[in-house]
């Protein structure tokens, strides 16, 4: 799990967000039923931005996956203050072995646990996270709650917040190569 700070400028966020809420505009926030793990929340799966926006996740390919094909459309999910996400880990299925976000509008924790132990990660406003290898498959991940969002001893007020997540495509379909020959774990998510 890699965190880069500062990752998009307070101008590039505000361009960012113009067409997400945009987008979002008169839609509420869903807080679900009892099998999500998502509570508070708008999302959507968009793939047609603006130029500039386009730099940017342009950028973050470059940073987070190298020279490789990612999904097209980049996953926005918008977490209200009193919203949260709790541990999971993403479906083999639907995503291969990297995930990468910006965070947008608020800083928060994010929770990794494993049999291994756990690992609190603060991702500030702008930065961007890449998790891959194990972080990715023997780790659940969670965004903390306000009242249990701590770092380093210091209480990380949770507001709204919008994470812009891209991730690499599924690395087997069923029925075609193993995922063990693939030296990955076949661990199933909740997703
Ligand atoms: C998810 C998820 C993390 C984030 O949508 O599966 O874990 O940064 N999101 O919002
Ligand atoms: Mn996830």
């Amino acid at each position: 799990m890699r965190v880069v700070r500062a990752f998009v400028s307070a101008d590039e966020e505000e361009q960012l967000l113009s067409e997400v809420n945009k987008h979002f505009r008169g839609k509420k926030y869903d807080y679900g039923h009892w099998d999500g793990y998502i509570r508070g929340y708008r999302e959507t799966e968009k793939s047609r931005w603006s130029e500039n926006n386009r730099l940017v996740f342009e950028r973050l390919r470059q940073e987070a996956f190298g020279d490789v094909d990612i999904l097209p459309r980049v996953h926005v999910l918008d977490l209200a203050a009193d919203g949260h996400i709790d541990p999971h880990i993403d479906s083999v299925k639907f995503c291969g072995s990297t995930i990468a976000g910006i965070s947008l509008l608020s800083d928060s924790v994010m929770r990794l646990e494993g049999s291994e132990g756990r690992c609190d990660v603060l991702l500030e406003r702008g930065s961007l996270y890449v998790m891959t290898g194990k972080a990715r498959y023997d780790f659940t991940h969670a965004i903390l709650k306000d009242d249990e969002s701590f770092f380093d001893g210091r209480h990380v007020a949770r507001e709204r917040r919008v994470s812009l997540i891209c991730r690499l495509p599924p690395l087997f379909q069923p029925g075609a190569v193993s995922p063990s020959s693939q030296g990955v774990s076949p661990t199933e998510g909740t997703k």
